[in-house]
């Protein structure tokens, strides 16, 4: 069933339809950082910043702007980053690419409305290419791909499509063919406007214009070329044309189809078409499911909203944590009074801000597909649906069952900055926490990924000056235990009780034999993984 929207102004319907919101998904060191950069550097969002202060200060300006994140050379937090492209606002939210952050890119996907992939073309599609796909997918996103790194030796393009199409299940139509690999690399035949980019190892600007011939077998492609890269490529084309996918605007917005465009973002090649693409096909704010399933239809009139992240201390001067709302209906304006739906209270949004690294800049409004920070004193939680007008309610945002567990031990006597730390680093997402029935009430983490620990322990340390450390503990599943009054519990003596900070009941299993044996044991409790 869908929401019926009232008539909206045409400015304001304008705006939606000029909003693309999307997510880079890859593995790590596939190139997702320098495509941002690159993308960002393209949209004139941090002018020149590479090319003056070389490409580490210009990863401290956009989005890698936490100490640790240097140091691990990862990307840890997600940043949403807009600017505008060819008439279109684009918000690009920038997804961790670590295999241990899935949870904080899992809620960073619910707010794309779609998403390009980054594949190193000597590697193809990796594991955590395809457990993101695969969340990205659920959602029925649509896919752009970019397979980078065409200027150093790369796999045979149709086998990196059929590996697309086999492993991921969808159809892959190329929109460039590239000319040569490796050494030999001359360029990209681009698909659709029958042109030649070619590939210089020169410097930047003194690039050559793309040349448009006629098709593949233009003879003037043969000066351009030379005969044998013209001849590989006529080869190529003719097998595309003859077994190829076409693209297809609807199977891409319906995410059964990817347009795979072969470039290299660090020498900046075939960006541009990329991103023109991406703003040419790539969707505006869409329908959105409703916690009931019902459609909400982003022309609504009144505003709505979802809280898809919290970030504690974006700024060292102002220790504050900020709410990530993405816009997902009418127009969020600053000052106005919303409700939030988990508390049933008013708040009023007083600063709405818009960030870009470490900088942020009050706005007077937003609109679908915009992702709007909120300074957050404790009143937002991650999946909590914002409204103004006729209440809606978005879907909860599930937590991902924690598969690591430690206690946390404070090592100095900072009990109260240890318990604001711990109490914001959960807010944040970043881990569950529980306390044990028994003995001393020490925090004891659960966590989906173990690196989390190394960087709960560096921020405790960074932003509340705490020094802790995490002891692991042999624990590999958590259930929150749901039975009626009065039933008692069976339990081997190895099993944790603990509770949360709702004081509701958590067991800690030490494998996944012991909770088993406890489900077998107490037929009428709920052993449930998540709260
Ligand atoms: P990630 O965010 O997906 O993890 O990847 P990132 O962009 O950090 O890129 C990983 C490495 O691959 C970087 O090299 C980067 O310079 C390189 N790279 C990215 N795109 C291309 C490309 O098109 N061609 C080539 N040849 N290399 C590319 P690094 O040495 O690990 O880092 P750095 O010292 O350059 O920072």
């Amino acid at each position: 069933m869908s929401v019926p929207a009232p008539a909206v102004s045409e400015s304001f319907r304008r705006e939606v339809e000029r909003r693309r919101t999307f997510a880079i998904i890859s593995h790590p060191d596939a190139g997702k950082t320098t495509l941002t950069e690159k993308t960002l550097l393209y949209a004139g969002a941090i002018e020149l910043a590479g090319a003056v202060k070389g490409r580490a200060s210009q990863r401290a300006v956009v989005s890698d702007w936490m100490d640790i994140e240097r140091e691990r050379g990862i990307s840890i937090t997600s940043a949403a980053l807009e600017f505008e492209l060819h008439g279109c606002r684009v918000t690009l939210l920038d997804t961790p690419g670590h295999k241990d952050f899935s949870e904080d890119t899992y809620r960073t996907l619910l707010a794309a409305d779609s998403v390009v992939m980054v594949i190193d073309a000597a590697k193809g599609i990796e594991t955590q290419t395809r457990k993101l796909f695969e969340v990205a997918s659920r959602r029925k996103l649509p896919m752009l791909t970019f397979v980078n790194k065409l200027d150093l030796p790369g796999r045979d393009p149709l086998d990196l499509l059929d590996e697309i199409e086999r492993v991921l299940g969808v159809s892959a139509a190329p929109m460039n063919w590239p000319i040569g690999t490796g050494d030999r690399f001359k360029g990209v035949f681009d698909l659709r406007r029958q042109e030649v980019l070619f590939y210089e190892r020169i410097a930047r600007s003194a690039r050559r214009a793309p040349v448009t011939v006629t098709g593949a077998d233009d003879p003037a492609l043969v000066d351009l070329l030379g005969e044998q890269a013209r001849d590989e490529l006529l080869e190529g084309v003719h097998l595309l044309e003859a077994a190829g996918t076409a693209f297809d605007l609807d199977a891409y917005r319906a995410g059964r189809q990817t347009a795979v465009f072969f470039g290299s973002a660090l020498t900046n090649f075939g960006l541009e078409s990329f991103l023109e693409a991406l703003v040419q096909y790539a969707p505006c704010p869409g329908l959105r499911e409703d916690a009931e399933g019902n459609l909400v239809d982003p022309m609504r009139q009144d505003f709505s909203g979802f809280v898809f992240k919290i970030q504690a201390n974006m700024n060292p001067r102002h220790r504050d944590r900020v709410a990530f709302v993405r816009v997902c209906t009418g127009t969020l304006t600053k000052d106005m009074q919303v409700v939030n739906t988990r508390l049933q209270q008013n708040v009023r949004l007083s600063r709405p801000s818009r960030f870009f690294g470490r900088d942020r800049e009050t706005i007077e409004e937003a609109f679908p597909g915009d992702v709007v920070g909120l300074v957050n004193p404790g009143r937002f939680g991650i999946g909590d649906t914002l409204y103004a007008g006729q209440p809606v309610v978005y879907p909860p945002i599930p937590h991902f069952p924690a598969e690591h567990f430690g206690a946390l031990r404070l090592q100095d006597v900072r009990f109260k900055q240890f318990d604001d730390g711990v109490r914001q680093l959960e807010e944040e997402g970043l881990m569950q926490v529980v306390f044990p029935i028994h003995g001393a009430r020490y925090p004891i983490l659960g966590v989906v990924g173990a690196l989390q620990f190394d960087i709960i322990e560096a921020r405790m340390k960074e932003e509340y000056g705490v020094a802790c450390r995490v002891e692991k503990l042999s624990y590999v599943a958590a259930r929150w235990v749901e039975a009626e009054a009065g039933v008692r519990l069976t339990l081997p003596n190895n099993v944790l009780s603990t509770t949360d900070r709702q004081e509701r009941r958590v067991l800690l299993f030490p494998s996944e034999w012991d909770l088993q044996f406890c489900e077998r044991e107490n037929p009428n409790v709920r052993f449930l993984a998540m709260a």
